[in-house]
């Protein structure tokens, strides 16, 4: 696979000629793979159908599974949804810049490519000082998936984005590792109360109000949620905590080629794929460890379980899914 031009951005503080750059690909029809807080982003302008059509391609994403448009500025929303309801602005106002991604009723001005012929569309404001530049020089709301190839584990670093999409890229902006590494969590804020479609970076405890667990019904409105998801070409065995030192020496026993991913670590017999501090470490740290365990050739990583709350379910969401 040919590698794509790589542009180095300060995190905190990007060069605006760099951030022009990158920039006009947006504005000129091209793909940028840009760092948020959560995942790389694959970034093409959202009011462009051809664009927009080029991420699907990139990614070798289902056609219906809907993007997730980036806005600079939360005022901003009002051009991307045809109605913000008072649950949206207050979301917006606690939450934005941040992982927590919006679902309303989208406008007109949003292609169907954008939103994948659903009536409906999803925005966040990331907090990332280079998605917010990027979006804000390029003066179009971006529609940007997570940057892996479809079905892979979301990219953290530069260089997964390169090793899934190559030259499928037109331009990655390397800003380095990303802060919280489990994507944004995704609420349909048509109603009263948020209904959470996938558990991600700002917890249910978070949302405080009865965010109610999506029902099965409510799954089916959030597409992605269908696709398969996150898979590493080895196998992903989920264990207790406690436990899972001791099944990855047994599968080793067994003959086969076994990683450990825990808070402790590895026996011997088994390589040491991360050893964490727990849940929040293991959300950075989740998507580049599945990535290690499949380059270092193991065909089993035991994945040590965290606990189903706070940033907890949305690391357990994504292994159970790994894991199928
Ligand atoms: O943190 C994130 O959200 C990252 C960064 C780049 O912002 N993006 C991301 O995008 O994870 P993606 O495409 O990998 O996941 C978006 C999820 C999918 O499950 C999709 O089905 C759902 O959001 N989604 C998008 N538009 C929707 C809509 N109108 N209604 C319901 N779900 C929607
Ligand atoms: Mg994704």
């Amino acid at each position: 696979m040919r590698r794509p031009p790589v542009l180095r951005v300060d995190p905190h503080d990007p060069s605006p000629e760099l951030i022009h750059r990158a920039a006009q690909v947006i504005t000129g029809g091209g793909l940028v793979a840009v760092p948020t807080e959560t995942v790389y982003g694959l970034g093409a302008n959202a009011l462009d159908p051809a664009g927009v059509r080029r991420i699907f391609a990139a990614k070798g994403r289902p056609g219906d599974n809907p993007l997730i448009v980036h806005l600079s500025d939360a005022d901003d929303l009002t051009r991307v949804a045809r109605e913000v309801t008072a649950l949206a602005s207050e979301l917006a106002q606690r939450w934005w810049p941040g992982p927590l991604t919006i679902v309303l009723d989208a406008a007109e001005t949003i292609p169907v490519e954008t939103t994948a012929g659903l009536s409906t569309v999803a925005v966040r404001v990331p907090a990332h000082p280079v998605a917010r530049a990027l979006i804000s020089a390029a003066g179009v709301p971006i529609a940007a998936p997570s940057a892996n190839r479809s079905g892979r584990p979301s990219p953290t670093t530069a260089q997964h984005v390169i090793e899934d999409l190559g030259d499928a890229v037109d331009l990655v902006l390397d800003g380095g590792p990303c802060e919280v590494g489990v994507e944004s969590t995704v609420v349909d804020a048509r109603g009263l109360v948020p209904i959470v479609l996938r558990d991600g970076a700002v917890t249910r405890e978070d949302l405080a109000s009865p965010a109610a667990e999506a029902s099965v019904e409510d799954r089916l409105s959030s597409p992605g949620t269908r696709h398969r998801h996150y898979t590493p070409a080895c196998r992903v065995v989920l264990a207790s905590p406690g436990q899972a030192s001791q099944r990855a020496e047994e599968l080793a026993q067994a003959g086969a080629s076994v990683g450990l991913i825990a808070t402790v670590p590895a026996p011997s017999g088994v390589i040491q794929i991360a050893v964490h501090a727990g849940a929040e470490d293991l959300a950075r740290r989740l998507y580049d460890a599945l990535r290690l365990a499949e380059s270092s050739g193991v065909e089993v990583v035991v994945v040590e379980s965290v606990s189903d709350v706070g940033i907890g379910r949305a690391v357990m969401d994504r292994l159970r899914r790994a894991a199928d």
